[in-house]
This record gives structure tokens, C-alpha cells and sequence, in this order.
């Protein structure tokens, strides 16, 4: 794989409330990240916070939204599109997240969202996860099967823009069953990179990201990205705590 920076990635979900605690906490970050080097941050606040980047020029901070339209325009009443984002500077978005999947995304509409995304110029943050294991293997093909949907249509050179984020869902929130270990993550990467491969080729697979993501804190960073070989994380509520958010930017570059 080329040596690419690692990718840490703060998904907020429906928080802060308030347009005043979304400046702050983005302000803090940005100005934590002055003279860092060797990482790639994405913010990804809710859809009326995007504007927190106006002002603040970083290379390593980028902003991200939480989910797209695949339409272009038109009468779409609530929807967002691509375009939309890309004119906000939003240079990321994160599509298929459990929690959209759970309010009714299908992978037909993901594979439809990843397509307009690309060809927008927004990379998509792709989720993927099972929702529990079992002995026999079968998350593994449904694992696979959110891959294959997913990434329908989508070119190979396309998939250099893609970034894969392997979250299973028992690991994810406050509701989280245990947390993943980094083995399981690691066994997981060979798994999607197989199945990319398959799809494309060796190379391919071998150049797009795959990240973590799933009760990512300060204390598990680092096995992940370590360990784990990871080659970002997507961290939920510790993203919105400046000081552990931080803790994990610091890992990741240390590295
Ligand atoms: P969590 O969320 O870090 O709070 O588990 C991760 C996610 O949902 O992306």
C-alpha cells in the first residue's frame, strides 16, 4: 500500500445542539492541529453545521458530511445532493452507516449514493458491519454482499477515492455489546481486500484505505492502528470530547 497518512475521522451524528458548541469544537480542533503533519482529519458535522470550515484553512483538516442524495436536483424535499456538499467544500461523505441503515437505507440506495458521491468529487466513507457474529462464517457474507451491492458501477479508477470503514455494529454506541479487538479488525481488512480484489484486482485492493470504526477511544487507538493495522479510525462520541479526540489524532500521528 502506498504510504498513505492515517485517516481520523470524527462522525458527530446529531450533535452538539447548538451552531455556538459546533464553532467551538471545531475551532479547538483546528487550532490543535496547527503543525501537525502526517494525518488526514475529516469532520463530519449534521448538514447546518457545515459551514464551520468557512473560515479556518488547515491542508490536514477536512470537513465531511453524514449522508447524500443521489440525485442531482430537483423536487427531493429534505434531501441534500452531491453537488450541494461539494459547493460547501465537503470533500468526504460518510454513506451506509448502520444508523441510516437502520432507518431504512438500502444497499441499492447506498450504491447509488457512492456513485454520485465519486462523481461529484466527494469521497465516500463506505460502512460496512455486521450486525452480530456467528460461528458458522456467515457475517463474512454479508459482509461481503454490502460489498458487492455497494461498490456496483463504481470504476477502478474510482476506487482510489474510496475509503472502506469496517464498523460492526454490536461494537458501535453506548449499546455496544463489547468492543471489536484488533485481531478481529485485522482479519476483517484481509477479508474486504480479498473481495475487492476479487472485484478488481490485487493493486486496487491494496491501495484503498480501510478503517475502524466502533467505540474508537484513547485507550484502543492505537491497538488498532497498530495491531490492527488500520489505516484510520471513525470515532463517534469520542470525536465530540476535544481532549480524547486529540489523544487519538496524537496516536495516530506518533506512529
Ligand atoms: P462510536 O460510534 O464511536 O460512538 O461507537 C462510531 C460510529 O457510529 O461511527
Amino acid at each position: 500500500m502506498k504510504d498513505l497518512n492515517k485517516l481520523i475521522i470524527a462522525n458527530w451524528k446529531m450533535n452538539p445542539q447548538t451552531k455556538k458548541d459546533a464553532e467551538i469544537v471545531f475551532s479547538k480542533i483546528a487550532s490543535f492541529l496547527k503543525n501537525k503533519k502526517r494525518v488526514d482529519v475529516v469532520i463530519c458535522p449534521p448538514f447546518p453545521f457545515l459551514f464551520i470550515k468557512d473560515k479556518i484553512k488547515n491542508k490536514i483538516l477536512h470537513l465531511g458530511s453524514q449522508d447524500v442524495f443521489f440525485e442531482k436536483e430537483g423536487s427531493y424535499t429534505g434531501e441534500v445532493s452531491a453537488s450541494m456538499l461539494k459547493n460547501f467544500g465537503t470533500e468526504f461523505v460518510i454513506v451506509g452507516h448502520s444508523e441510516r441503515r437502520d432507518l431504512g437505507e438500502t444497499n441499492q440506495n447506498i450504491n447509488k449514493k457512492i456513485l454520485s458521491s465519486l462523481q461529484a468529487k466527494i469521497n465516500p466513507i463506505f460502512c460496512v458491519g455486521e450486525k452480530k457474529r456467528d460461528v458458522n462464517g456467515f457475517y463474512l457474507s454479508f459482509i461481503k454482499e454490502q460489498l458487492h451491492f455497494g461498490l456496483e458501477g463504481v470504476a477502478k479508477a474510482q476506487m482510489k477515492n474510496v475509503v472502506i470503514a469496517y464498523e460492526p455494529v454490536w461494537a458501535i454506541g453506548s449499546n455496544a455489546l463489547r468492543e471489536a479487538t484488533p485481531v478481529e479488525f485485522m482479519e476483517m481488512k484481509i477479508f474486504i481486500k480479498k473481495v475487492v480484489a476479487d472485484l478488481y484486482d490485487m493493486k486496487t485492493a491494496n491501495d484503498i484505505r480501510i478503517i475502524y470504526g466502533g467505540s474508537v477511544n484513547p485507550l484502543n487507538a492505537l491497538s488498532f492502528l497498530k495491531e490492527g493495522e488500520a489505516d484510520g479510525l471513525l470515532v463517534g462520541r469520542d470525536s465530540l470530547n476535544v481532549k480524547k479526540f486529540s489523544q487519538i489524532i496524537n496516536l495516530s500521528v506518533a506512529l
